[in-house]
């Protein structure tokens, strides 16, 4: 069970209900369980009933937690992690210019690991190479996350991009819905782009104060949410699925993957990311044209090397490149 010490009594039948599932459960366990009286218990049924949540009452037997309303807010999210630091603590707003943004402000002012900030909606989303994201609201999934990595050196701080990206393609299968992820960091389903990480950080030369990984992930956009020239490339969990998923359990499932994959990466280093990133990806084997900075790279994309950097193979020899962005060209 998450550790909700710190949350009001509200929230704590709230998880208990969450964590039962579809199971009903006596009113008497839960007073029990949290300490509570019967009619407090009642109570505060009553007042998540109000919030918008469905709790049935199932004559003599109990509750039973039917539906959580569609909001990212601590209320939905805290029962339903399962993490010890990722989003223990919430910063959970309606309307924000960008999570990345606020993240970075909050990091500057010691912002914990771990610490979360989710937007309903973002008004100036960024993506990677300076073009914008785009939010609208209460579809998707936009957060990010400030991360206090503790013995990275700062030139291997992009790996974390992909530990975050291994999370993201995880949710999403488990959401149902066949993705893959294009070098370094895209989230493809059905080869349209369904999710994008976005990561900033702070360092000294030797020494990083922080890392902010922003993600955002189309989850209940339709069709016609994406501007008509995105409309072939864009995709979306309800456009995949042709249903709407609940955006706080998927929110839940990516924190508490992504803390997974960090803990594998803090623990164990690189090598099992990278593993886990070949198993998942939908680059390598492909021709690609890499655009980069310097140059445009076309090749076979082989293989990325332990330190993430995607290799190509060109009639002039292998190109080991950093960062750019990847078109897939015809299958192998
Ligand atoms: C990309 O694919 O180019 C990266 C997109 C990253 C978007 C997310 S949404 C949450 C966070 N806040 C931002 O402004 N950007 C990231």
């Amino acid at each position: 069970m998450p550790d909700l010490t710190q949350s009001g009594s509200e929230e704590l039948v709230l998880a208990f209900l969450a964590e039962a599932g579809d199971e009903v459960v006596s009113g008497e366990a839960i007073s029990d369980k949290l300490g509570l009286t019967r009619a407090a218990v009642w109570k505060h049924v009553e007042a998540l009933r109000q919030q918008g949540y469905r709790i049935d009452a199932v004559a003599t037997r109990g509750y039973r937690l039917v539906e959580v309303p569609d909001r990212l807010r601590a209320l939905e999210l805290k029962p339903l992690l399962n993490t010890h630091d990722v989003g223990q603590v919430l910063h959970c707003y309606e309307e924000l210019g960008s999570t990345n943004d606020r993240a970075k402000q909050l990091a500057e002012e010691g912002a914990e690991h771990g610490e979360v900030v989710v937007a309903e909606k973002q008004t100036e989303g960024r993506g990677r190479r300076g073009r914008e994201w785009i939010s609208p609201a209460r579809r998707n999934v936009a957060f990010s996350v400030v991360l206090r990595p503790e013995a990275l050196p700062p030139v291997r701080a992009p790996e974390l991009t992909l530990v975050a990206s291994l999370a993201v393609c995880d949710a999403l299968r488990q959401a149902g819905v066949g993705c893959g992820i294009k070098w370094p960091n895209d989230v493809l389903a059905g080869g349209r782009k369904i999710a994008g990480i976005l990561t900033e950080m702070e360092a000294e030369p030797d020494r990083v104060h922080w890392v902010v990984v922003g993600v955002g992930v189309n989850v209940n956009t339709r069709a016609e949410d994406f501007p008509p020239e995105l409309r072939g490339e864009a995709t979306s969990i309800l456009i995949e699925r042709g249903q709407p998923a609940p955006r706080a359990l998927f929110l839940a499932a990516l924190l508490s993957g992504l803390e997974a994959w960090y803990d594998v990466h803090e623990e164990q280093g690189f090598e099992p990311i990278r593993e886990a990133w070949k198993a998942r990806t939908v680059t390598l084997g492909r021709e690609v044209s890499v655009r980069t900075d310097g140059e445009d790279v076309v090749g076979l994309a082989e293989d990325i090397d332990e330190q993430g950097a995607l290799l190509v193979r060109t009639p002039r020899g292998v190109k080991r490149i950093y960062s750019g962005d990847v078109a897939l060209l015809r299958p192998r």
